[in-house]
């Protein structure tokens, strides 16, 4: 059984993963753009990624009898700087979705709702892999600077993300 606050409260967090799914596809656009290839490649799969965040929350919604009430999405900005403020801006995003997860844990803890607290903890251990991913891209960035060189580097590496695995019904 699943009150409506929490109903609302995943609802809210639907939109958040649909706006950080808009974000990352509009920062692929800008890397494009901008002659990184390979930066343009990593968003678009952690676009991809976003997408398997917001069908989860979606299904159990529905799972749980509950109605999906999709609402408007924020138009994300259309520049982000340098590649090292692109990845800065995203670890700074990955941060604000890290809290609204822990605040609606927060919220499924104080009711009792065990069943979304199970659902919460796999969107608690994602965050930690998305920060750290992030990190793991922003340490490099921050050490090769404005080097040509360094940065066609980390490109090719960023050429490399593979689309995520489909989450299996359930999963
Ligand atoms: Fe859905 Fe990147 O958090």
């Amino acid at each position: 059984m699943i009150s409506e606050k929490m109903l609302e409260a995943l609802n809210e967090q639907v939109n958040k993963e649909f706006y950080s799914a808009y974000l990352y596809l509009a920062m692929s656009a800008y890397c494009n753009t901008i002659g990184l290839p390979g930066f343009s490649n990593w968003m678009r799969q952690q676009y991809e990624e976003e997408n398997l965040h917001v069908t989860k929350l979606y299904d159990y919604i529905l799972g749980q009898g509950g109605d999906v009430h999709l609402k408007q999405i924020t138009e994300p900005p259309q520049k982000y700087g340098s590649p090292v403020e692109i990845f800065e801006q995203t670890l700074e995003h990955e941060q604000f979705v890290t809290r609204c997860i822990h605040k609606l844990m927060g919220q499924a803890v104080d009711e009792q709702d065990y069943a979304t607290q199970a659902l919460l903890q796999w969107y608690v251990t994602e965050q930690v892999e998305e920060e750290s991913n992030v990190n793991d891209i922003l340490a490099p960035l921050h050490m090769v600077g404005d080097d040509k060189g360094g940065l066609m580097m980390i490109d090719q590496q960023l050429a490399q993300r593979v689309p995520p695995t489909p989450l299996a019904p359930g999963q």
